[in-house]
């Protein structure tokens, strides 16, 4: 697998909660790489454009609701595999059905509240980086 970056959403469930350092723990202690951060408050623009494959779904408004209702993390990572790995170390969509030893599967019940975005492709994770991070901002270890 080629070194590939991918965008991780702290949503504000995480932050309310005091998880970030557990969460962060996790991806570092995988091997991944921490190469960009931000603390934002999410604009209802910005955060449509992020989740815009699902604008036509029952949630979508429920779901601009709660990224943009308080402070989220943004962070690029970046490692061998970085996308699908982080998906597993997150796991499953319904917390409900996520693994246990995956964040969600340790430390979620709600769908909705389910603490972690990441992305699905490297494509996804391109075009999402692009929405919270100019080029600048990204210390790559791997170009
Ligand atoms: P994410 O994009 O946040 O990393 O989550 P995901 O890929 O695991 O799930 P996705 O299908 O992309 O859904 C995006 C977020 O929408 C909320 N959701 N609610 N009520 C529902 O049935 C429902 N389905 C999805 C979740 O917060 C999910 O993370
Ligand atoms: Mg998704």
């Amino acid at each position: 697998m080629p070194p590939e970056r991918t965008l991780v959403l702290l949503k504000p469930d995480a932050l309310q909660r005091h998880l970030v350092g557990r969460v962060i723990a996790r991806l570092e202690g995988k091997g991944l790489h921490l190469v960009a951060a931000k603390l934002i408050k999410m604009s209802a623009d910005q955060a449509r454009r992020h989740y815009w494959e699902h604008r036509e779904k029952p949630f979508f408004s429920d779901l601009v609701s709660f990224i943009t209702s308080s402070s989220v993390l943004a962070m690029v990572w970046e490692g061998r595999g970085a996308v699908t790995v982080v998906r597993k170390l997150v796991g499953e969509t319904d917390p409900c059905q996520a693994a246990p030893g995956t964040i969600r599967g340790d430390w979620a019940l709600s769908v909705l509240n389910n603490l972690v975005h990441a992305a699905d492709s490297p494509q996804a994770a391109e075009r999402e980086i692009a929405n919270f991070f100019a080029p600048e901002e990204i210390l790559s270890q791997c170009r």
